[in-house]
């Protein structure tokens, strides 16, 4: 088994172990793709959502949120293509009785093709030592050409089908490439056919003529249907954006690498409406500023890359993807979309209600461009939790788990610590802890010797544990540990809350932003 594979195992188990994410209905033997967070889970999620939420809407002069309901009208997602178009192409395999995504199944055989390069790589780079050239290895071995020939063959056919739509194509490429269905071992597919990704429920009782209804796949449509509201009411003026954070809903049929690809989960979408022609200008702005963003955050700015859509939908003039390096490879964070102005257009056509601008300085009105941002909460978390995640060894046999999070993000800013349960030190502790409580998420713990709560601590990533002992009775001080340093040092009691809010508010995250 790869190494990676190990690790993002541990990591799984830790995010389990130390209450940040369980699997949903865990008792009753789970439900596929759908998670809970647990107590540490929710804080690390909010304190995220909260950075991005107030990057937007303090940061920005002329962003406001909003929260829209999860139900909405069914035509809105005939309006926005869903219905016809949110499809994945599904094939059965007839022998396991199992569904697989058509796309998927050929990706992966793709992908074999790449693993098979990277050994060759591999095993050269070990043959050659320090005098490998590994850039001239890829140009000139002829295994190496060969599967890359190979690669980019199934690579174009497998494009061109997607393109086109072409079912009947990505079933034969499955048949000609021999893919065997990883459970039966057979290749007794049916044929590939669409498969809607919404969920679908019913709003009223029959009596009164039930309506299909949707959960809604992405929260962008909420934003777009009250364009109008926020415009007016708000007095906006274009350029101008509309945030939201709430769940979204998809009928993933590949759920897989844990909360990377679920069933239930959160976005961040930010809909900025824009002068039709700035789009792009406007394109550029929101792909820097959110990249900021994320390097922001300190998690290693070679993390990140961006991945441009050579293919885009019909409606987008420019796409790009945030990526970022997870244990299983770079992948899709965040998207950054120019939609021109299909979604508002196709909503005046299907309501009927005129949706547009009046631009004072250009003396006419239109239907706004729209730049779009839209960012999976659980990606993000899932990619903070893995790069923060560390089996530290301290020498001597002594080890650690710990979690690096960004101090202003950590779900427990500090803990107090009586070095021991007796004295009066549990007393004092918790009158510091009271002080604290007000201005930073503060756990209190006694139990276990000192070294076993430091590693707790460490386990869920507190960045700063205080410890009350004896001299503290006496002068007035403790002893203020850091996460990652280990280091620990004296100061008053009183400098506590000036210095924890320096090193662990949002603002000081924020305020790198500016
Ligand atoms: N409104 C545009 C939109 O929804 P998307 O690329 O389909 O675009 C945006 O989704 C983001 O939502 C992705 O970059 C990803 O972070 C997150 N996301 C999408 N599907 C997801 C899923 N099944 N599980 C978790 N996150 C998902």
């Amino acid at each position: 088994m790869a190494k990676q594979e190990d690790v993002f195992k541990t990591i799984i188990a830790h995010a389990k172990e130390y209450g940040f994410v369980f699997q949903s209905s865990e008792i009753y033997d789970g439900l596929s793709a759908v998670y809970d967070y647990g107590q540490n889970g929710v804080e690390l999620k909010n304190n995220i959502k909260r950075y991005w939420w107030e990057a937007m809407t303090m940061l920005h002069d002329n962003i406001v949120g909003i929260d829209s309901a999860i139900f909405m009208h069914p035509t809105i997602w005939k309006a926005s293509g869903h219905v016809d178009a949110f499809n994945d192409p599904l094939i059965d395999n007839r022998d396991s009785k199992k569904r697989y995504r058509a796309d998927v199944l050929i990706e992966d055989e793709i992908a074999k093709f790449d693993d098979k390069i990277n050994k060759e790589v591999a095993k050269a780079a070990k043959r050659f030592g320090e005098s490998f050239d590994e850039a001239m290895f890829r140009q000139t071995n002829p295994r190496v050409l060969e599967n890359a020939k190979k690669r980019e063959e199934l690579h174009t056919r497998f494009s061109e089908a997607m393109n086109a739509n072409d079912l009947a194509e990505l079933k034969q490429i499955i048949l000609d490439y021999e893919i065997v269905d990883p459970i039966s071992g057979t290749r007794n597919w049916t044929d590939v056919r669409q498969f809607n990704l919404m969920f679908k429920t019913e709003m009223g009782s029959t009596a009164d003529g039930a309506m299909d209804v949707y959960l809604r796949p992405e929260t962008a449509q909420g934003i777009f249907v009250n364009y109008l509201n926020v415009q007016k009411t708000g007095r906006m003026r274009l350029p101008f954006g509309i945030a939201q954070i709430g769940k979204a809903f998809r009928n993933e049929i590949v759920a897989r690498q844990f909360i990377f690809r679920m069933r239930e989960f959160e976005q961040m979408e930010m809909q900025f409406f824009v002068r039709p022609g700035e789009e792009l200008k406007w394109f550029d702005f929101w792909r820097q500023t959110r990249l900021k963003w994320h390097k922001n955050l300190g998690l290693g700015d070679t993390k990140y890359r961006f991945h441009d859509h050579e293919k885009l939908a019909h409606y987008a003039n420019a796409a790009t993807d945030i990526e970022f390096e997870m244990p299983f490879g770079f992948k899709e964070v965040e998207g950054i979309h120019s939609r021109t102005n299909f979604d508002l257009s196709q909503h005046e056509k299907y309501s009927g209600k005129k949706i547009q601008y009046f631009d004072p300085e250009l003396n006419e009105s239109y239907v706004p461009y729209v730049i779009e941002t839209s960012i999976g909460v659980d990606r993000m978390f899932l990619s903070v939790f893995c790069s923060c995640y560390e089996d530290q060894n301290l020498g001597n046999g002594d080890k650690r788990a710990v979690l690096h999070f960004p101090a202003p993000i950590a779900p427990v800013k500090c803990a107090v610590l009586p070095l021991v349960k007796k004295d009066g030190l549990p007393e004092k502790a918790r009158e510091i802890q009271h002080r604290l409580r007000f201005d930073f998420t503060c756990q209190y713990d006694e139990k276990d010797s000192i070294g076993k709560r430091y590693r707790r601590q460490d386990a869920i990533g507190t960045p700063y544990c205080i410890t009350v002992d004896h001299q503290t009775l006496e002068d007035g001080t403790v002893t203020l540990r850091e996460r990652d340093s280990m280091e620990q040092n004296r100061l008053s009691v009183d400098e506590l809350e000036a210095i924890l809010k320096e090193k662990v508010s949002l603002n000081t995250l924020l305020r790198k932003l500016l």
